[in-house]
């Protein structure tokens, strides 16, 4: 492993999670946190959700966070979901089959489609997927998420993030000791695929350059929602300046 970032490696990524039952796995049994980060939309939508809103979901799997928080309360929504792992896009599109949502799944690269889409957001969420991109990459595709929200629009991040200035070598040893250790629902075969992608396609990053790539996009100082305990992950919220 090194620090250094390399170039975005999209078809790796989207073999990996082609096999997307070892990643349901890791969301049924909590490994990265998602019921928090579903309390976390849940909260954001009682205070800004209204039904026919429109939201991005970039790097969406099979849209887990969107549909757990929001979908029972909010109606006629716009909700478009981009990932490069078509399996996931076909359960997300079934898990949408019987809402009054009006749902448009696109397969692809995210950090391609924020350059053809067109269409204001009142929501963009980037969950668990922008650490796939390299450091430009990353300042890029948060400069175009600013321009896809409407004035009142927020951006609602959560990701593999390091503490303060931990190399990403050390970060990653971290979690994977952790997941060793304690995603005991999971077998060795699935334990040792998830060292193998992580180890090549993860480039996590600190929360102060993600506070520097939000505010270089137009975005104010973030709102920290959630760090979980062994700092791990985080969710932030963007508010446009
Ligand atoms: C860890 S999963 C997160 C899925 C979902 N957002 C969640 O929170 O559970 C990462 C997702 O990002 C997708 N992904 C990774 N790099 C991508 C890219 N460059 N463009 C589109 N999707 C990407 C993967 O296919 C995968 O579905």
């Amino acid at each position: 492993m090194t620090d250094t970032a390399p170039h975005t490696a999209p078809g790796a990524t989207r073999e990996f999670f082609t096999a997307w039952k070892l990643y349901q796995d890791v969301i049924d049994h909590n490994y990265m946190v998602h019921r928090q980060i579903v309390e976390q939309l849940r909260a954001w939508t009682r205070r800004h959700g209204r039904d026919g809103m429109s939201i991005l979901d970039l790097g969406c799997g099979d849209a887990y966070t969107v549909r757990s928080a929001m979908l029972d309360t909010l109606h006629h929504v716009r909700y478009t979901g981009v990932d490069l792992a078509a399996p996931a896009l076909h359960f997300a599109d079934r898990a949408f089959a019987d809402s009054d949502w009006t749902i448009d799944l696109r397969e692809g690269d995210l950090a391609q489609a924020v350059n053809v889409l067109d269409t204001r957001f009142d929501l963009v969420v980037a969950g668990h997927a922008l650490h796939h991109l390299d450091n430009p990459a990353k300042q890029r595709t948060l400069t175009r998420i600013r321009k896809l929200l409407t004035d009142t629009g927020h951006a609602f991040l959560y990701d593999l993030i390091t503490r303060d200035n931990e190399p990403r070598d050390a970060y990653l040893q971290r979690l994977l000791a952790d997941a060793d250790a304690n995603w005991t629902h999971l077998s060795a075969d699935q334990l040792a695929a998830i060292r193998q992608h992580v180890e090549n396609y993860d480039f996590p990053v600190d929360l102060t350059t993600w506070r520097h790539h939000a505010t270089d996009a137009g975005f104010a100082d973030p709102d920290l929602l959630f760090r979980d305990e062994l700092e791990h992950y985080a969710v932030l919220l963007l508010t446009p300046r």
